[in-house]
């Protein structure tokens, strides 16, 4: 089984794998050690040991979308309905701002709840406080896309969930991956950042469709990525299905480490609930990037995608704290900048 070594040195000093030797890679779990070792040196060697903070707002619920696996799906009756006001949403990221946060991410289900012209005005007063923004507001045309981008938007996170074709389509009723890829391609071409990933797990996804979500990251030269377990949520279709694991999901970010060396990768909040070390965890294993909610009071409780969220009953200042205290613990910082990717000349 030493060919495994060997094929971590290569991704390790060439960043670059083939379909079966990502295969292999996620088929065995003698290495993880190595494979997470190796991850984290390759966080270390080119985005350093600072760890971004993004000050997550969730501001609105509503979703016109029926993704199978999401508890926010339009056909999910059981949850209450929020939409903040845009001065609302202005507010909270002025407090993000308050508690040290560079970047605020402007997260909700995919509506039109807000109109072009609210979104404009949120993100330009949002942007005239010296924030960076990030947005994930689901599939638009580009030429909202183009708005947002001139109001000031500075990134956007869209994972494509799985580039496996037959399950996304089975997941996502009324959608196509094509047109997700639309939208990805379609904000590169602006000039954002930009952010994919996928959900780990997913009722008949193989390691082999894995591999292929990873080479996907890789081929589109994504700016960031996040991936998570897939958490079953028993007011969805997929209620009864087993979800996803803490560590083939920490494998596949690992993985992604190790061929997208200079990316943003968050250890992101899925990977908590399923461990309780699972962000320092992620973080000692490729990650450098965590996103605390800054959503205030019961609007956190009422943003569930999917059962066992972490933090909904916390404060923003409570989860900054938290966050840094974790982060110091195993000797990183929490970086003052706002970190963008800055691309490495190999
Ligand atoms: N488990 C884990 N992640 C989920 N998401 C949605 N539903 C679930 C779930 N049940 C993720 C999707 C989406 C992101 C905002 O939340 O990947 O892109
Ligand atoms: Fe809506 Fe996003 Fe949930 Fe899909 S994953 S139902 S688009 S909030
Ligand atoms: Fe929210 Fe720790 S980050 S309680």
């Amino acid at each position: 089984m030493t060919d495994i070594l060997a094929i971590l040195h290569t991704a390790e000093t060439t960043h670059s794998l083939t379909k079966a030797e990502i295969v292999l890679l996620l088929a065995t779990n003698e290495y993880d050690q190595q494979l997470f070792m190796a991850a984290d040196r390759v966080r270390s060697k080119y985005v350093g040991d600072e760890v971004h903070l993004r000050g997550l707002i969730e501001f609105s619920n509503v979703c016109q979308q029926n993704c199978f696996y999401c508890g926010l799906r339009k056909d999910n009756a059981k949850v209450k309905r929020y939409w903040l006001t845009p001065d609302t949403i202005i507010e909270l990221a002025s407090k993000a701002q308050g508690y040290g946060y560079k970047t605020v991410v402007l997260q909700s289900g995919e509506s039109d709840v807000y109109t072009i012209a609210d979104m404009h005005y949120i993100i330009s007063k949002v942007k005239a406080l010296g924030l960076a923004i990030t947005l994930s507001v689901g599939e638009k045309t580009k030429a909202e896309y183009e708005v947002y981008k001139k109001a000031g938007a500075d990134r956007y996170l869209l994972r494509i969930e799985t580039t496996d074709r037959e399950i996304y389509k089975k997941l996502h009723p009324g959608m196509e991956l094509e047109n997700r890829i639309r939208c990805l391609t379609d904000l590169k071409e602006l000039g954002y950042e930009v952010g994919t990933g996928c959900l780990v797990g997913l009722p008949g996804q193989t390691i082999e469709s894995l591999a292929d979500d990873i080479l996907f990251f890789k081929a589109i030269d994504a700016d960031m990525i996040g991936l998570g377990p897939f958490i079953p949520n028993s007011d969805t279709p997929l209620a009864g299905e087993l979800g996803g694991t803490f560590v083939t999901s920490l494998k596949v970010m690992a993985i992604t480490r190790l061929l997208l060396p200079d990316a943003n990768i968050p250890a992101t909040t899925a990977m908590e609930t399923l461990n309780k070390e699972g962000r320092i965890t992620a973080l000692n294993s490729g990650a450098n990037v965590v996103m605390p909610n800054v959503t205030e009071g019961e609007y956190r409780q009422m943003y569930l995608l999917y059962p066992g969220k972490i933090c909904i009953n916390d404060t923003p200042a409570h989860c900054r704290g938290c966050i840094t205290g974790k982060i110091m613990a195993i000797g990183r910082q929490v970086s003052n900048k706002y970190g963008y990717r800055v691309k490495n000349k190999q």
